[in-house]
């Protein structure tokens, strides 16, 4: 592309563009000596991926302009900046300002013509030195025209906020540079914010910190496969990570095995480092993994005197008596200024004007903030006092007779619930005033004494009104659309003694067990971050509640009072699948066989249902054991079904939040095509294969291996190996042998990669129940990334019997030959069904 071309035309051509200001390209991969870059003027990449020129960041209207690489139009529709060159230093013309070969370097110069970046190399002399935009998106200067020229100076060792496959984090040895992602300041400025992503060479683990210092979160050392803390890795089948580690340098890198997949790591602005891939389908960034997994966990993400609510939204808030510092910088999602004093403290004052003193406000249900100082042993109110006689202490909190104090600015501050671990109560000093100025403070009613007639009219008025309502409420519980009942949150509150037990968490919000006043027992789901409006949010809702199987978890009703969202479901007492699978607390109490295969087969019903007999087709998107729900006989109820759609448009990210691991997302999750009825039938393959070996997919087994317990099934299963082998140990070889070959053969059908080969759940069914033979499937590509001894895949044309007729044990080999003598049909996949047609 970049073809010897006419400099004399190129000027004028450049002089033509620069003088009409039009979007004119310069058509050519290359800035060369005499090929500057300015005004609108771009490169692309030989292949057309990505584009350089100067572009201006977010909504931000106005005049900075800064030199960037970004995804061509053509790739992805929404402008994805990916490098940046002149991060803190914007030029306010981009027409007067250029990008050029200056001294063998490349420069960007302002209006004013004074460079105000650089890349900075010694200079050389050289009249051949170019910089090259490579279709992986690096930035390349070399001296002279060859490709195969070691590269002088190169973007992917100089990483902005974005790692884009084959782009390196690491240290340079030599010059002992970190070639670390910094987040940008806020959407609208790409200079270095607060959070970086690094590689800590001493244990080759990456590391998150705060002003680069502080250290929040860490993905554990490489073990050579995987970060020991990302278990989730190990069901990567879509990048190869390599580490290297010579005299030089030491950095991660990364290669997707589809180069057809857009994928990127961005160090966001909410401190999160986070995983996308371009969907063609949704056109849109697909994310799918996020660390840490919660925006709270963010070291001090509110900035000071700020807390972090991880169920409201925006997640950041002054604390009482505090207000924004920066307004502005605020709306734009950057908290790290923090929050300050509306009213200065008394004790800063040195003639107190009312002989007012400061106060503490109680604010329960807090994690305590860092750097605490201890003032060891005593009562409470000499913990108070030791607080109070020091005017630079801004907080104490005093548990099981320790004091503890807070100097200066508060920082990490997280407002939990009440069943969550770490909970405290904290005292903020605060300047007197600021508690009068509360007239709804319960504990300032009192000093308002002029009032007290009408307010204790009024409160009478309010019980009066509340309790009308509440009769109303409890007695005839409006009912909506049939069956489903309208809660009043307070009637929920007292059916869940206050939500004190919980039963379990997760991406759309906590559970907590109740008891409805006619004494049956219900699970009540506090919905988190619902974006939906009153009307539509009850829509969904009658809909999810036509929606009953006796395989799906039955909604009973559900309570909406302004951003309070809860639903209620029927209790279930056996818990979830996960409870039951993996963490049984008596030996001998583990399901027995019989029990999993009937859970299999009620949880495939249950699908059936949302997938082929609603209105509408339902996708569940989460199967998972944490879903599957037992009532007391043990048959199986899916939970959780229909709230994506509640969610809305937050679904990715609830989606990966709530995702401990991802070994149940089908790849077409991360491919970015459409999702279909298929990606369930995925899932459900994934935890079938939990069902027979009784531990998590991505768990090491108990001999110490690691490999991938789905990799070693689907070999064994295509070679006709002892499938006994494979089954939990606690079972003792106690299983049909005959169920247990179908058990992994559907699941082996189920994750197949391409999802035409995958049969839908109403044929998971039939072969489940018998009705339908079916045949080993062959190794999916995926899982063969992570065998070590590959083996060519054998499509599907071995007959059944061959295959297995080793893994038979005697007690069912009679009844298993009987059946594949008679008439009965061996279920395909489409692919093989339309070629047979
Ligand atoms: C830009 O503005 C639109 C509409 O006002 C808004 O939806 C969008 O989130 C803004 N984008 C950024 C990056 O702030
Ligand atoms: C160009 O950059 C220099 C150095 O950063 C700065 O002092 C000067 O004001 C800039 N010129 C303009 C017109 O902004
Ligand atoms: C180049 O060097 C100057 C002066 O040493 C420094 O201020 C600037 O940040 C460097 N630029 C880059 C891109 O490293
Ligand atoms: C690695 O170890 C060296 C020497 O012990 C130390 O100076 C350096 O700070 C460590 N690096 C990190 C990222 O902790
Ligand atoms: C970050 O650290 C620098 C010094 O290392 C300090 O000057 C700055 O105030 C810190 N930023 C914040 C927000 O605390
Ligand atoms: C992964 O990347 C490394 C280094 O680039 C390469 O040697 C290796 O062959 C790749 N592995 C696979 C399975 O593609
Ligand atoms: C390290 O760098 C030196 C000079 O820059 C080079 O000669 C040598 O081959 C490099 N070593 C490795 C292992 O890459
Ligand atoms: C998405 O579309 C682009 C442009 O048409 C194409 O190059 C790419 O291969 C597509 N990606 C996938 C995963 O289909
Ligand atoms: C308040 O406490 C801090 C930290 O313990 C101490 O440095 C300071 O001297 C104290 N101030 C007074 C007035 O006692
Ligand atoms: C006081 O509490 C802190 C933090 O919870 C703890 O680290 C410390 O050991 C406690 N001290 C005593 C004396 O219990």
């Amino acid at each position: 592309m970049d073809a010897k071309r006419n400099p004399g035309l190129m000027f004028s051509l450049l002089f033509f563009s620069l003088s009409v200001n039009n979007y004119l390209s310069l058509g050519a991969d290359t800035i060369s000596a005499n090929q500057p870059l300015s005004g609108d003027q771009t490169i692309v990449s030989a292949g057309g991926s990505f584009v350089l020129g100067f572009f201006t960041p977010g909504n931000s209207s106005g005049s900075k302009y800064y030199i960037g690489i970004w995804y061509s139009e053509v790739k992805v529709s929404t402008q994805t900046i990916v490098w940046v060159a002149n991060r803190d230093k914007p030029v306010s013309d981009k027409s007067s300002s250029v990008l050029r070969i200056s001294d063998g370097n490349l420069v960007l110069f302002n209006e004013s013509q004074i460079p105000v970046w650089s890349t900075n190399l010694s200079s050389t002399t050289s009249s051949a030195v170019a910089a090259v935009l490579r279709d992986e998106g690096n930035l390349v200067l070399r001296d002279g025209p060859s490709n195969l020229l070691e590269p002088l100076w190169q973007s992917f060792d100089h990483p902005t906020h974005t790692w884009l496959p084959g782009g390196k984090i690491g240290l340079n040895k030599i010059t002992n540079e970190n070639q670390r992602l910094i987040s940008w300041k806020n959407s609208e400025d790409p200079a270095p914010g607060l959070f970086s992503l690094e590689l800590d060479a001493n244990i080759s683990s990456y590391i998150i910190r705060w002003n680069r210092s502080i250290q929040y979160w860490t993905s554990g050392p490489w073990d050579g496969k995987i970060f020991s803390l990302v278990p989730e890795m190990r069901t990567n089948y879509i990048y190869n990570f390599s580490y290297i580690n010579d005299k030089n340098q030491s950095y991660f890198t990364y290669s997707v095995y589809n180069p057809s997949i857009l994928s990127r790591f961005v160090m966001d602005v909410s401190g999160q480092i986070k995983q996308s891939t371009w969907s063609n389908y949704t056109n849109e960034w697909f994310l799918f993994w996020t660390q840490p997994k919660t925006q709270c966990e963010v070291y001090a993400f509110c900035g000071a005197f700020g807390s972090c609510d991880q169920i409201s939204q925006p997640f950041c808030k002054c604390l009482k008596g505090f207000d924004y510092k920066s307004p502005k910088d605020w709306y734009l999602s950057d908290y790290s200024g923090g929050c300050v004093r509306k009213t200065p403290l008394q004790c800063e004052n040195t003639s107190p004007a009312n002989g007012q003193k400061d106060k503490f406000l109680t604010m329960p249900n807090m994690n305590l903030p860092v750097q605490a100082q201890f003032f060891g042993v005593g009562t409470a109110a000499e913990c108070e006092s030791s607080c109070f006689n020091n005017c630079s202490c801004t907080a104490y909190s005093y548990d099981a007779n320790n004091c503890s104090i807070w100097i200066g600015e508060l920082f990490n501050l997280n407002q939990l619930t009440e069943d969550q671990i770490g909970a405290r109560t904290l005292y903020l000093r605060l300047a007197a005033s600021e508690f009068s100025n509360h007239k709804n403070n319960k504990g300032v009613v009192g000093a308002v004494v002029g009032s007290v007639a009408g307010v204790a009219l009024l409160l009478g008025l309010i019980v009066f009104v509340i309790l009308r309502r509440r009769k109303r409420a409890v007695g005839t519980a409006k009912s909506v659309e049939g069956s489903l009942m309208a809660f009043e949150y307070r009637d929920l509150q007292n059916a869940t003694k206050n939500f004190s037990d919980k039963l379990g968490g997760g991406g759309f919000g906590s559970v907590f067990k109740g008891t409805l006043p006619d004494s049956t027992a219900i699970a009540v789901k506090k919905l988190e971050s619902i974006s939906q409006g009153e009307k539509q949010f009850r829509t969904e809702v009658s809909t999810i509640g036509t929606i009953q199987h006796v395989n799906l978890v039955r909604l009973r009703g559900f309570c909406s009072d302004g951003s309070r969202k809860l639903l209620v479901y029927d209790y279930m007492p056996n818990g979830s699948l996960e409870s039951q699978l993996f963490h049984e607390k008596n030996p001998t109490q583990v399901l027995d066989w019989k029990t999993r295969y009937q859970i299999a087969l009620g949880t495939a019903r249950g699908l059936v249902y949302l997938h082929e007999k609603c209105r509408e087709c339902i996708i569940h998107c989460d199967i998972k054991p944490e879903n599957i729900l037992l009532d007391a006989e043990f048959c199986p109820k899916v939970a959780d079904f229909g709230l994506a759609k509640l969610v809305g448009r937050e679904f990715s990210r609830v989606l990966t939040t709530m995702r401990g691991t991802r070994g149940y997302l089908a790849p077409e999750w991360i491919s970015g095509v459409a999702i279909t009825a298929k990606a369930d039938v995925y899932s459900y393959g994934m935890m079938l294969f939990e069902f027979v070996s009784g531990r998590r997919n991505s768990e090491p087994s108990a001999d110490g291996k690691t490999r991938f317990f789905p990799t070693r099934a689907t070999s064994i299963m295509k070679e006709g190996g002892d499938v006994l082998g494979l089954l939990d140990p606690r079972l003792e070889e106690k299983a049909d042998v005959e169920e247990l070959t179908r058990i992994c053969r559907i699941a082996c059908w189920c994750i197949q990669d391409d999802e035409a080969n995958r049969p839908p759940m109403s044929q998971v069914v039939q072969i489940l129940e018998g009705v339908l033979e079916v045949n080993p499937a062959p190794i999916p590509r995926s899982l063969q990334v992570f065998d070590d001894n590959r083996e060519n895949i054998i499509f599907f044309t071995e007959s059944s019997s061959n295959q297995s007729s080793q893994a038979r044990s005697n007690t069912s080999a009679a009844s298993s030959q009987s059946k594949s003598d008679g008439q009965q049909q061996v279920w395909r996949p489409e692919e093989q069904l339309s070629e047979n047609v």
